[in-house]
């Protein structure tokens, strides 16, 4: 298939790419490269054996993707591009919803006027809240979401929804993610935080790395087995071969389809930490620190849908996760950055 990637040069987008490429498909990225480095798609270039086709386009941009889609006849949108910084989308509420849900409405019109009405979406497990249950599976509720990065992917999720009702041409496949971390096992390619990072495993491999001197655990007086945040890793290759089987669902004219795509096991921060350092041989000092707001004590997926009926289900387990992190910052201390 002829599959327009937008968002691809970062973190999830670019690994997606390899693993379209590998199974034969032919890819165009589009990015604006607000969160990624051009040396990312270069990277991905030497894995692949073969330059990606790439447009530095903003998908709020109507011109600039009309040209593109005017030059391929694409089959299938793959839509990772967004902002997803939770913090910082509390700070800016307008950036993040004219980018996301502006964005996504420019895209979604410009794609139906080429005829293309197919897309999978990168979703998220933000959209169930705090989940009515665990494993969460597709049916449990949507969940009040704590800040406008949350409420851009729910929203999407219910515009996507409505367009399929009203015209049944179109196939959308809501994928929602659990939480991933690792990267690819040629180290060339992996997660590139700018500043301070948000995410646990970027911050404990930038302990590992020497530039922060320890980790700050956020609270460890959660309902859970050792006290702190309980999530459902899950493995960045994994998660892009499962945009590969989630066409599956396209070509058999899905409709509306929803998929969590996570491990289907929980682990706790400490586990995480405890896993990174038997793995990779190094120890990651910490320090308790008070919850951080909005965080919720426990999420972890039921997998189960998208194993029936994609063929998909999560290979690595959390070591694999933690020494191919370590791969990938060990080997570029500073990300894409020289
Ligand atoms: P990322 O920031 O590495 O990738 C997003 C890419 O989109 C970046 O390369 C960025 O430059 C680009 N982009 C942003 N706004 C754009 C715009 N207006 N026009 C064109 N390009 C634009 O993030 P990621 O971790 O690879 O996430 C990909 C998608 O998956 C995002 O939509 C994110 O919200 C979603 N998601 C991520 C996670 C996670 O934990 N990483 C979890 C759930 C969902
Ligand atoms: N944590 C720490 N210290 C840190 C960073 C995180 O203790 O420095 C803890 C958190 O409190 C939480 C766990 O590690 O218990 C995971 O936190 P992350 O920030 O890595 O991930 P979240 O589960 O909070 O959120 C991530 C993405 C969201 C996405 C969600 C579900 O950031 O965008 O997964 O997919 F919605």
């Amino acid at each position: 298939m002829q599959i327009l990637v937008t968002g691809g040069a970062g973190f999830i987008g670019s690994h997606t790419v390899i693993e379209l490429i590998g199974a034969g498909h032919e890819v165009v990225v589009i990015d604006n490269l607000a969160n990624a480095s051009p040396k990312s798609l270069q990277r991905v270039a030497q894995i692949a054996g073969h330059e990606i086709p790439f447009y530095q386009t903003d998908i709020r941009d109507r011109a600039g993707l009309s040209a593109v889609m005017e030059q391929y006849s694409f089959d299938c949108c793959i839509h990772f591009a967004g902002l997803k910084a939770v913090g910082e989308s509390v700070q800016l509420p307008w950036e993040y919803y004219d980018n996301n849900i502006a964005g996504t409405l420019v895209l979604l019109d410009v794609m139906r006027k080429h005829g293309c009405k197919n897309i999978i979406f990168s979703s998220s497990a933000t959209v169930y809240g705090d989940p009515a249950e665990i494993p969460i599976t597709e049916n449990c509720p949507k969940g009040q979401c704590t800040n406008p990065y949350g409420q851009t992917k729910s929203m999407l999720e219910q515009i996507m929804t409505d367009m399929q009702k009203a015209d049944p041409e179109w196939n959308v496949v809501l994928l929602r993610y659990f939480n991933p971390i690792g990267a690819h096992s040629s180290g060339l390619i992996g997660e590139n935080p700018n500043g301070i990072p948000n995410n646990l495993m970027p911050y404990i491999t930038q302990v590992a790395v020497g530039k922060r001197d320890h980790l700050n655990v956020f609270g460890n007086d959660y309902d859970t087995p050792d006290g702190t945040g309980v999530r459902d890793y899950i493995h960045v290759v994994d998660l892009a071969k499962g945009h590969v089987k989630a066409l599956q669902a396209v070509e058999r004219n899905c409709g509306l389809a929803v998929y969590n795509l996570g491990t289907g096991r929980g682990y706790s921060v400490l586990d995480v930490v405890h896993a990174f350092e038997s793995s990779n041989g190094l120890k990651i000092p910490y320090v308790i620190q008070a919850r951080r707001p909005g965080d919720i004590a426990t999420c972890w997926s039921d997998p189960g849908k998208a194993e029936r009926e994609l063929g998909w289900k999560a290979e690595h387990g959390l070591e694999d996760m933690c020494r191919d992190s370590w791969n990938w910052q060990r080997n570029n201390p500073n990300g894409f950055d020289d």
